[in-house]
Parts: structure tokens; sequence; C-alpha cells
């Protein structure tokens, strides 16, 4: 199964989130291929993974067809590689837009992998740019990370009305299968107004896991782990791992894993 993580809005918890998740995919024995879709290459960064360098990147398998395979990096955790593209997709994305069929790029690339992996989660710059048709034109679902906030609120319902009025030719097909509350602190008025509201505009489309906010997520991208692995303790792994399990359980009902 195919999955991509994206949102209008910025610093949501798109990143930390496909990481996290993708990493408690791994522990559970599942094969897991992150593709960090991002040119700002946080994903890859988080997971210790240098990219870049002289040889090719996932600019070059979006742009010209190299393999996927060949820009595959394992990283750490036993059953977790990354596809990462850094600065060169910035490159890719203006030669993308110039072929025919753009989104359905990755798609392409990753059928050959297809059975390599149980599942591929992607990770998409902010906005609804190039990318990330690219990477939710190759999913089956998506993941939209959102934080408490007003502002994160009205970009959500701006990011559904930007999907259903891209144009058809790269309007993507791939479904919602959650939208995601991140950096929680119920202590606060606002967040329990927003998470109120958001709830009550996108009901059950709510995963019932909330992140909360924890500075062991913030902490671990710098040394190159995933929470399990940095703070196997923090309120954030415990929160990612019961995310794994509520996303499989809603990906298997809904007939996408
Ligand atoms: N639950 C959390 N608690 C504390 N800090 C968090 C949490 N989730 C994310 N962060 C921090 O918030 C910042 C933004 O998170 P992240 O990079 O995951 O968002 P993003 O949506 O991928 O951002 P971008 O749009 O730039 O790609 C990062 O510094 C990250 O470490
Ligand atoms: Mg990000």
């Amino acid at each position: 199964m195919i999955l991509a993580f994206s949102n209008l809005k910025g610093g949501v918890g798109k990143t930390t989130s496909a990481v996290n998740l993708a990493a408690a995919l791994a522990r559970s024995e599942l094969g897991v291929l992150l593709v960090d879709l991002d040119p700002q290459g946080s994903a890859s960064y988080s997971l210790g993974v240098p990219g870049g360098g002289d040889g090719p990147g996932l600019g070059d398998v979006l742009a010209d067809g190299v393999p996927l395979a060949e820009v595959l990096w394992e990283t750490q955790i036993p059953g977790l590689d990354v596809a990462c593209g850094g600065a060169d997709l910035a490159r890719a994305q203006m030669s993308l837009a110039r072929r025919k069929g753009p989104t359905a790029r990755l798609r392409e690339a990753l059928a050959p992998l297809a059975r390599r992996y149980d599942f591929v989660i992607v990770d998409c710059p902010p906005g609804l740019g190039l990318l990330s048709l690219v990477g939710l034109g190759a999913a089956r679902a998506y993941v939209v990370p959102t934080t408490p906030q007003y502002l994160a609120l009205e970009a959500l319902d701006r990011f559904f009305t930007a999907l259903e009025t891209t144009e058809p030719d790269l309007r993507p097909r791939a479904r919602l299968l959650g939208i995601l509350l991140t950096m929680i602190d119920h202590r606060t008025h606002l967040t329990e107004e927003v998470c109120r509201e958001v709830r009550r505009r996108h009901g059950g489309k709510v995963f019932r896991t909330e992140i909360p906010i924890n500075v062991r997520l913030a902490q671990a991208p710098e040394y190159g782990r995933s929470i399990f692995d940095f703070a196997s303790w923090a309120p954030g792994a415990l929160a990612y791992s019961r995310l794994g399990a509520e996303m499989l359980r809603r990906a298997r009902r809904q007939g996408l894993a």
C-alpha cells in the first residue's frame, strides 16, 4: 500500500509523522520504503540518511527514468529503506512540468518494487505543487496531519478544495485515509477548541490517536533516529505506535492494505 502525507500548510508534522509511522510499521516486521519527496530532505535527514552526493537521486528517477532501486538507502532500522531526493528534486520539478503525465512518474517507478515492500510512505513537501501531486498520484490513500490552530483548520479546508479543483489530468485518485491531529497539548484552551472543531467538521475521518506535543519528537531528527530508537519510553513513541495500529486497522477495513 502506498500512503502519502500531505497538507497545504507547512510545519504541521508531515515529516515527523511519515518518519515515525514508517518506523512503527517496520518494527511490526513489515517491509517499508519511505520516499522523501521534499527538496528540504528532512525525512532522509531524520533517519540519518545523507542523500545528495554525486550518485543519482529521486530527481533523476522522476525526470530521467533512472530505476528507483538505484537510489535506495538502508536505514539503521531493519526493514526500513529510504529513497531520497534532496535539492535535485527542485530541479526535477521543473523538467517534470514539461513532461507528459508527470504525476504518474512515481507510481511507475514504484511498480517494479511492489513485491519488495508491504508499505510505501511518501513524505510530500508543503503545498500542492507538482511534487506533492506526484506523491499523491502514486498513493492509494493519504493522511493529512494538522496542528491545533485556526489557521491550520482553514488550510485543511482549502487543501481539500484545492484537491477537488485540481485540473483533471493532474488530480490524484488517492483516498483520504485520515486527518491526524499533531502537536496536541490539551492543557490549552485553543487546542481543545480547535480539536473539537476539526472533529465536528470531519467526524470519523479524524484518527482517534492524537500525537502529543513532545520535545523528544523534535530532538530525535538531530540524532538521525526515529522516536523508537531515541526515546522509546516518550509519549511521542507511544502515540506513533498507536497510530500505526489504528492506521493498519483502518486501511484493512477499507480494503486498502
Ligand atoms: N508532536 C510534536 N511535538 C513537538 N515537536 C514536533 C512534533 N511534531 C513535529 N514537531 C516539530 O515541529 C517542526 C515541524 O514538524 P515537521 O517537520 O514534521 O512538519 P512538516 O509538516 O513536515 O514541515 P514542512 O512543511 O516544512 O515539511 C519540526 O521542528 C518538528 O521536529
Ligand atoms: Mg516536512
